[in-house]
Parts: C-alpha cells; sequence; structure tokens
C-alpha cells in the first residue's frame, strides 16, 4: 500500500490516508458564522477523499480577526453553525479539524481579493495588538500587550477550543505561524519585551506555550492537539529552525501531538525560496531531533511527490492547499496515480469505474 493511503492515528483518532487540506482563510462571512459557501467548501474537499479537512484560521476574539470576513470562534452562535459542516465532513469519512488563530499586529486587514490594506478604524477596523509596538510593514504599530491583556486571550483560546469542541472537531490547531500574534512572541525581531515574555529563546515561546498549555487542559484527552509554526522567518536574526526545535520540545512536553511545519510571514521583506517542497527540510529536522510527528505543507502538488516525503520519512502526513483548491478531488485521483484501490463516495461510484452508458 502506497504510504500516502496508510491510515494515521494520533491519540484516539484515526485519519484514513495521510492527505489534509491545509487551513485556508476565505473571508467569507461578516459576523464570523459559517455559512452555506463554509460547507460547499469543507464538503467538496471531505467528498474528494482528503483524510483530514481542517477548517481555516477561526478568531478566537474579534480582534484577533486578519480581516472583517474572517470565521470566528469567540461566540455560541459560531461554534453551533459549525457542527452542521462537521457532521457531514464525519459522514464522508474525514476527519475534522479546525484551527484557532489571533493575527495580531497583522489584523484589520481588508481580504487579499480586495487589496488586503490596512482597514483604519473609521472604516470599520480596530487597534491590533502584538508584544511590542513594532509594526508589520506599513501597517499601524500594534498595542504591547500587558499582564491582564495576556490573561484575556489565554481565555479567549481556551473558550475556543471548548466550542470546537462542542461543535465536534476531533482534531485542534493552535496558529503559532506566518507573523500572527503568537508568531510575533517567538520571533526577537517583533518581540522587544523586556519583562519575562522577551530577549532570551525561553522567554519568547513563553506566552505560546501557556496558550498551548491553557488549550490542552480543556482538548479532550483522547484528541489530537496540533501546532503550526513557521519554523523560520527566513531573515538573518529572526526565527530559526534551530529555535524552532526548541519550541516543539516544549510543546510536546505540554501535550502537543503533532507540529504543521509552514515558514514565513513575519516581515514583509522576507525572500522565501519557494519551491516544490521548499519546506519539508525543516518539518524533517523536527521529526528527527524532536521525535514528534510532523506535516509537511508548502508546493505540494504532485502525488509522487507527496509519497516520497512520506517514504523518506521527512514527515507524517502531507498537507495541501492550493492544489486543493485547484482540484478538491486530489486524494481520489492521487489514488488512481498510486494505484491504490479506495472507496469514492457510493454516489459517484459509476464515475471510479469509468463505465459509459
Ligand atoms: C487562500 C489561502 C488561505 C490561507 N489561509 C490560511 C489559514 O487560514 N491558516 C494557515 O495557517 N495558513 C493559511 N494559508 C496557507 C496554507 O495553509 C499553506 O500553508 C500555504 O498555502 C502553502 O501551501 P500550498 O503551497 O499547498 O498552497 C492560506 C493559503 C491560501 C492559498
Amino acid at each position: 500500500m502506497a504510504r500516502l493511503f496508510d491510515p494515521w492515528t494520533v491519540r484516539g483518532v484515526t485519519s484514513k490516508n495521510r492527505i489534509c487540506v491545509s487551513p485556508m482563510c476565505q473571508y467569507a462571512t461578516p459576523d464570523g458564522v459559517a455559512g452555506d459557501w463554509h460547507m460547499v467548501h469543507l464538503g467538496s474537499r471531505a467528498v474528494g477523499g482528503a483524510g483530514i479537512v481542517m477548517v481555516e484560521a477561526s478568531a478566537v476574539s474579534p480582534e484577533g480577526r486578519i480581516t472583517p470576513m474572517d470565521l470566528g470562534l469567540w461566540n455560541d452562535v459560531q461554534g453551533e453553525a459549525l457542527a452542521p459542516i462537521v457532521r457531514f465532513m464525519k459522514e464522508q469519512g474525514s476527519v475534522p479539524a479546525i484551527q484557532i488563530a489571533h493575527a495580531g499586529r497583522k489584523a484589520s486587514t481588508a481580504p487579499p481579493f480586495d487589496g488586503g490594506n490596512g482597514v483604519r478604524i473609521e472604516d470599520g477596523g480596530w487597534v491590533t495588538l502584538g508584544p511590542s509596538p513594532v509594526p508589520f510593514g506599513g501597517l499601524p504599530p500594534p498595542r504591547a500587550l500587558d499582564e491582564s491583556d495576556m490573561e484575556r486571550i489565554r481565555t479567549q483560546f481556551r473558550e475556543a477550543a471548548l466550542r470546537a469542541r462542542s461543535s465536534g472537531f476531533r482534531i485542534l490547531e493552535i496558529h503559532m505561524a506566518h507573523g500572527y500574534l503568537l508568531h510575533t512572541f517567538l520571533s526577537p525581531l517583533s518581540n522587544r519585551r523586556e519583562d519575562g515574555y522577551g530577549g532570551t529563546l525561553e522567554n519568547r515561546i513563553r506566552f505560546p506555550l501557556e496558550v498551548a498549555i491553557t488549550v490542552r487542559k480543556v482538548w479532550p484527552e483522547d484528541l489530537p492537539l496540533w501546532v503550526r509554526i513557521s519554523s523560520t522567518d527566513w531573515v538573518e536574526g529572526g526565527w530559526d529552525p534551530d529555535q524552532s526545535v526548541v519550541l516543539a520540545k516544549a510543546l510536546a512536553q505540554e501535550g502537543v501531538d503533532v507540529i504543521d511545519c509552514s515558514s514565513g510571514g513575519l516581515v514583509p521583506h522576507a525572500s522565501i525560496p519557494a519551491a516544490p517542497g521548499y519546506q519539508t527540510a525543516m518539518a524533517s529536522k523536527i521529526r528527527q531531533e524532536v521525535g514528534i510527528p510532523v506535516v509537511a505543507v508548502g508546493m505540494i502538488t504532485d502525488p509522487g511527490q507527496a509519497e516520497h516525503i512520506l517514504v523518506t520519512e521527512q514527515a507524517d502526513a502531507v498537507s495541501l492547499a492550493r492544489e486543493m483548491l485547484r482540484d478538491p478531488y486530489w486524494p481520489l485521483h492521487a489514488a488512481r496515480r498510486l494505484n491504490q484501490d479506495v472507496s469514492w463516495p457510493v454516489r459517484y461510484e459509476r464515475a471510479k469505474k469509468g463505465v459509459v452508458f
């Protein structure tokens, strides 16, 4: 059997294959409540055969949204709206997963398809938050968090986790990547604090770790907790793979089960060598040096390439984003390419066999 279609068990959750739909913001809701678009978008990828379908970055608070159109998990209406989508994904045999996030200093912007620029307060934007008042590119500097803000944000992550559980999700991912709030604590380029949350590596990882500990306490023992990190800022003097190993070890000790290894996003001027599988070496390093399961992501498009990443033990699973937008049935097509007999949705079986009437 191809490794790509080998089931994968972490804690009490088994995915039928090692293909994950990477979280992708849809900017499709004005109040953070999932609707028809989310059902069709996520449902199609479940019908398409992905073992794990991860819902986009879902804000733990209104100011934690990247844009005013982000999905949210800061109130019960938002949690309840996700429940039927979760149920549908399960019925299709996919493991429903969700990423919870706080956008930090990259919040209060317009969706990319509307230009992606900062939204001013008078136009419905808000004051952003960060470890220090260091801006991202041309966006306004964030307000530096004090201890009471941090307590509030830990609570917001905990409550979002509880809502994810009530909605029926089986995998929860904390977003510590792409220049959003928790990543800005990690990187010395955005964290200039002089208290116990800044300076040394031990101090910089403290708040993200506290969030993970808080979430792990309420996320059920039998369900996996993932963390997505940017393994490097791709900038001299920034966050890097060696620091990622230290973070991953600390996270593993606190009950985090899987590291989802992305990169970049902290500063706009980084030069990123984007090419097929360009982030996989960092996933492999973390897997080897920490001994924790990892997910590889980034320009994985070809079934043979995905199989190679798994067979060479660089990662335990692969996550695909843009290729899944091009082809929601990628897993079914990959199975055909790798000569694997996987089940199709019963209503589509006549197409699988290639019978023409
Ligand atoms: C439309 C779109 C939305 C995205 N939204 C998120 C997100 O919500 N959370 C996240 O961690 N990454 C997000 N990403 C990054 C992807 O999950 C993925 O890491 C990245 O696109 C690289 O994978 P790919 O080459 O397969 O597209 C997004 C990417 C795209 C294209």
